[in-house]
């Protein structure tokens, strides 16, 4: 076929859904949009290297907590998704598109051997008349570096015979308003041609597309989207710190900024950060620019912050027991949610990994609770949830808040427990709970309980002393200003 009409006939073949569509890792991310592939009216083909998932989804099960199983069974009885180990079925592909994992190696540098071996697949099965999507995040540079070349070694040219794009996934795994349909999604093809082929296929199942100008441009949109969380959530873990430190209430304080109707974001402390993204993604762009000789600060005291906030909350368990003449060492403590965020069964880079670990370096005997998450695998060990039971909450000696699922039953806990240690703010400010909380900071009277005069049935625990704050020093007037680096807790 000319060189030339590559193009369109791949366009054409896109609009009249004749095309086949192929997505490489079938996990959060490429499973969602395997469906919506099939239901825009393409043929799908999903391939993904785990015979057990592959397997289940033949089986029209759905391994992803936001596919419904229903929706994979009814395209696979259809005959519009074949999901499958075998790699050679990506040949009957014209658009592929990779969702493969993108972890840290130990050394915190970007594990990128999924990247490749997906790219090497890809390269093994490219003709002309495809278009190839990275998904995966990345640093800066992958598609150009790592796609392009094993593309070319094929004879294949970019922009005339196959079209390179990168489009970053924004998948946020439980959010019931924001999926992959209605998210818009960016890309940013080698050469205008791959942008425009990519654009046709994209906006035919999802919403809004953003086409930028390089996949650069694409690769840097979600890190700059990923290290904006990661920076403003480590601010407000210090800002925690601080309230902490000067006895005020934290949550008090975010919920009234938060009334500024221009100029502020609203951000919540918590037990750490977790996921498959905002923990790693910051580093693939700290790893790119030490390559450059720059070193990312904010990025790295981002992450310093962030990884010291289970320490701060042992920390508080351990004042909490000490409070009331216990130690950690022979405490009996129940970690409530385990998932890294709320209503979702994700345990990768959990804070509550960390947490339960540094209890059990000092001597606690832990068990958890997590509706979503029954069991799970670390360090080659299985570790399994406890039922919510009265008997289960009364035995222990402090509760240790980390995800607030909505399916936990609150009134429960707060009924049976005697000390909870609230990273979460599940249980708001201080209103009538039978059990000791202790938040983060401090806690405010809520705005009812303070208008009323106090309940002498209950007693008042006294807010602990603020320790002086230190006089400022006029700074010199020659001399600027330095800071130090504050120092995670
Ligand atoms: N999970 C999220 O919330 C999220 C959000 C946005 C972006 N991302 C990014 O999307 C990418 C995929 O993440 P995920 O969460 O979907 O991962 P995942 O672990 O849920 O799924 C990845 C799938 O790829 C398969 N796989 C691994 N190597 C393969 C190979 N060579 N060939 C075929 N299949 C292979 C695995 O078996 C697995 O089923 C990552 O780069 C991640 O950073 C994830």
């Amino acid at each position: 076929m000319p060189r030339a009409r590559v193009k369109d006939r791949l366009l054409a073949r896109i609009r009249d859904r004749s095309a086949t569509t192929g997505v490489i890792g079938l996990g959060y991310v490429g499973l969602p949009l395997a469906m919506e592939f099939a239901e825009a009216g393409f043929n799908v083909i999903g391939y993904d290297v785990s015979e057990r998932v592959v397997r289940s989804l033949m089986r029209g099960e759905s391994h992803i907590q936001d596919v419904p199983a229903r929706q994979v069974a009814k395209h696979v009885k259809s005959g519009r998704f074949l999901a499958t180990t075998d790699e050679a079925r990506l040949v009957d592909a014209d658009a592929i598109s990779i969702a493969v994992p993108t972890p840290l190696a130990k050394t915190r540098d970007p594990d990128m051997s999924y990247v490749i071996a997906a790219s090497e697949a890809v390269a093994r099965r490219a003709r002309a008349g495809m278009l190839v999507v990275l998904e995966s995040t990345t640093y800066p540079g992958t598609t150009r570096d790592v796609l392009q070349p094993r593309l070319e070694e094929r004879g294949l040219v970019i922009g005339t015979d196959v079209f390179l794009v990168f489009s970053p996934e924004r998948v946020d795994p439980g959010n019931p308003t924001w999926h992959t349909k209605n998210t818009p999604k960016v890309l940013g093809g080698i050469t205008p041609a791959c942008t425009e082929v990519a654009t046709a296929l994209y906006e035919s199942c999802i919403d809004r597309v953003v086409p930028v100008s390089s996949p650069e441009a694409a690769e840097l949109v979600k890190l700059l989207e990923n290290t904006f969380r990661s920076v403003n959530i480590a601010m407000v873990n210090e800002m925690a710190i601080i309230c902490d430190r000067l006895g005020v209430d934290v949550f008090e304080v975010i919920d009234a900024a938060s009334t500024k109707p221009f100029g502020f974001m609203r951000f919540s402390p918590g037990p750490g950060i977790g996921g498959h993204c905002i923990p790693l993604d910051p580093h693939y762009l700290a790893w790119k620019m030490r390559t450059l000789n720059y070193k990312t600060r904010f990025i790295d005291l981002a992450s310093e912050v962030n990884s010291a906030m289970p320490d701060v909350v042992v920390r508080k368990v351990a004042d909490a027991l000490n409070d009331e003449r216990k130690a950690l060492r022979g405490s009996r403590v129940l970690v409530l949610g385990v998932s890294y965020k709320k209503d979702i069964d994700d345990m990768r880079e959990s804070p509550a990994l960390d947490v339960i670990r540094l209890l059990e370096e000092r001597g606690s005997e832990v068990e958890y609770h997590d509706p979503h998450v029954a069991s799970y695998l670390e360090d080659g060990h299985v570790r399994s949830g406890v039922a919510l039971t009265d008997s289960v909450l009364t035995r222990a000696d402090a509760v240790v808040v980390i995800t607030d699922h909505s399916a936990i039953d609150w009134a429960r806990v707060s009924a049976k427990a005697s000390l909870i240690v609230d990273t979460r703010n599940a249980f708001g400010r201080s209103g009538p709970t039978k059990a000791r909380v202790v938040a983060l900071t401090p806690r405010a009277p809520s705005p009812a309980a303070a208008q009323s005069k106090p309940n002498p049935a209950r007693p008042v625990r006294p807010v602990r002393p603020v320790r002086p704050v230190r006089p400022v020093r006029p700074a010199k007037a020659a001399k600027p200003a330095t800071r130090k680096r504050p120092r995670p807790r």
